[in-house]
């Protein structure tokens, strides 16, 4: 059937048959997005027409009938297992037949061998399958596809840009699965925009979501990220399909994290480990164990149980503090959030009385796993104290866990028994932790408890050592950390001998850093 185009506001809704760069209805500007419409089918206009006739004869809308939830069929769910674990845990225990996935995540990073492999293993147990390329010629992803399992060499191909002869392609196959890598590179010709603008990709979704759901047929829809991150252009698609997965990691580095962002079907806690290797993608099932193996011992090292949705993950968090050369010192994390470091280390000076005005201070999560949980403050604080006063951690390999409050307080997180009984299976003992977390932490209450329990008394005594020190002079740290005594700076000044300067709670504002 004809289409036609508009162009509607993203803001107000407003409709018109030409372009204008402010939109006359709420005079936003660059508002305008171009999308196609179908005219009204015959029946579907006689529909209303009669409804409409009935409307006016008594005089106000038929009233439709609700009923009670527990009188609607749930079908169950009927989900096709993805032949790998983790992708499955993930989409909440496999594709939905119907359902739109997309997969996001930057170029290079594994879209197209993760939605390969799957695509693999579908068709080798018996699924029909279609992955449709709008990037790579067919020549090239037979070349991915003979690196990995022999099942991917199974797959149709379709290397097609034109969203109409995908469409028909798909409705004459009929695949039970089918990929489109990447939603970016189909466009509708009736649309005047570039494929990969708002109103294709928007359009180019719309459609192939309607004969998904028509059909049954699972559909992954690969998008690309833009540089800070987001969904390229279609953050609209994120309302439209049923689950968005985030495929995130560095390219430089092996592994790979598999988020959900939005899932109908299942939680958005859960995450996914890979690995890239010379076959493909392969599952990190023991990641616990590689981190904890991998652990420094160090200074600035500490080991945080943390929990990636309903499992519970040992990783290495890294301290630097190094004096600043700058006006503003940096702050660099990775893995974290950035605001959650500005938090802690304001926490970490008023509470712990250690004092990081003038470092630039780098923390990282070893891996390129990324830790987005509430849980994790305490091992960056451990991190930051241990990197800032040249010593290890106590009885290293120990583990931690607890998310600070504003009053230096240590609050309880979700799931501590799973996190004690991860870190106990992999050797680490006495787990610093919140109150109420179980007998086998070492329970305290205050970072001041923490970092006492976790630093060697008298770490830092009267050695002069590279700290949060403007103009990068030496500082030394003298007195106990921890609750009993607040710690003190010696500050040398190289001409004029050292001067003492205490810090800590008790020292309030004469804290000089
Ligand atoms: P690719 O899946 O093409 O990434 P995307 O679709 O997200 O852009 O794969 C990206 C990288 O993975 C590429 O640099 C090559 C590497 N790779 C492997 O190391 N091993 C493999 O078996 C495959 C298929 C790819
Ligand atoms: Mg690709």
């Amino acid at each position: 059937m004809a289409r036609t185009t508009v162009q509607v506001c993203s803001q107000c809704g407003f409709q018109s048959a030409q372009w204008h760069g402010q939109c006359p209805g709420c005079e936003a500007w660059n508002t305008l997005v171009e999308e196609s419409v179908r005219p009204a089918r015959a029946d579907a206009r006689a529909g209303g027409k009669s409804r409409r006739a009935a409307r006016a004869a008594n005089g106000s809308p038929p009233a439709l009938r609700s009923v009670p939830l527990r009188e609607v069929g749930a079908a169950a769910v009927k989900r096709m297992s993805t032949g790998i674990g983790e992708l499955d845990r993930v989409l909440g225990g496999g594709l939905v037949p119907g359902s739109l996935v997309l997969l996001g995540g930057s170029p290079g990073i594994g879209k197209s061998t993760l939605t390969n492999m799957v695509l693999g293993h579908l068709q080798q147990v018996g699924h029909r399958t279609l992955y449709v390329s709008g990037e790579e010629s067919a020549e090239q992803v037979r070349l991915r596809a003979e690196r990995l399992a022999p099942g991917a060499l199974g797959v149709p191909i379709l290397a097609e840009t034109d969203l109409d002869a995908v469409l028909d392609t798909i409705a004459a196959e009929a695949p039970e699965a089918c990929v489109i890598d990447s939603v970016q590179t189909l466009g509708a010709s009736e649309l005047s925009g570039a494929p990969g603008s708002v109103g294709q990709v928007r359009e180019v979704a719309a459609r192939i979501m309607q004969l998904a759901k028509a059909q049954g047929v699972a559909v992954i829809l690969v998008g690309h990220v833009t540089k800070d991150g987001a969904l390229a252009g279609p953050r609209v698609l994120e309302h439209l399909v049923d689950c968005v997965l985030q495929f995130e990691g560095e390219r430089e580095r092996p592994y790979r994290e598999l988020r959900a962002l939005k899932n109908r079907f299942g939680s958005t806690n859960e995450a996914g480990l890979f690995e890239m290797r010379q076959g493909g993608l392969v599952e990190v099932l023991d990641a616990s164990a590689r981190f904890v193996a991998e652990a420094t011992r160090a200074p600035g090292s500490v080991v945080l149980a943390a929990m990636e949705g309903s499992r519970p993950l040992l990783v290495e968090v890294q301290a630097l503090v190094a004096p600043s050369e700058l006006e503003q010192p940096r702050r660099v994390v990775s893995g974290l959030d950035r605001n959650r470091l500005a938090l802690v280390l304001a926490i970490l000076g008023r509470h712990g009385g250690v004092r990081t005005g003038g470092a630039d201070v780098f923390v990282n999560v070893v891996g390129g796993v990324r830790v987005d949980e509430p849980g994790c403050d305490l091992a960056v604080a451990l991190a930051v104290a241990s990197a800032s006063r040249g010593v290890p951690l106590k009885g290293t390999p120990r583990g931690c866990f607890g998310e600070l409050g504003l009053t230096g307080e240590l609050r309880w997180v979700g799931h501590p028994e799973r996190r004690l009984q991860e870190a106990a299976k992999h050797g680490l003992q006495g787990v610093i932790a919140p109150a109420d977390s179980g007998a086998s932490a070492c329970e305290v209450a205050t970072l001041r408890q923490a970092l006492a329990a976790a630093l060697p008394s008298g770490s830092g005594n009267g050695r002069a050592r590279p700290n949060a020190e403007r103009g990068g002079s030496p500082v030394a740290l003298v007195g106990e950390p921890g609750p009993v005594a607040a710690p003190r700076v010696l500050r040398t000044a190289p001409d004029a001998g050292a001067q003492l300067v205490p810090v800590g709670e008790e020292s309030g504002d004469r804290e000089p850093l």
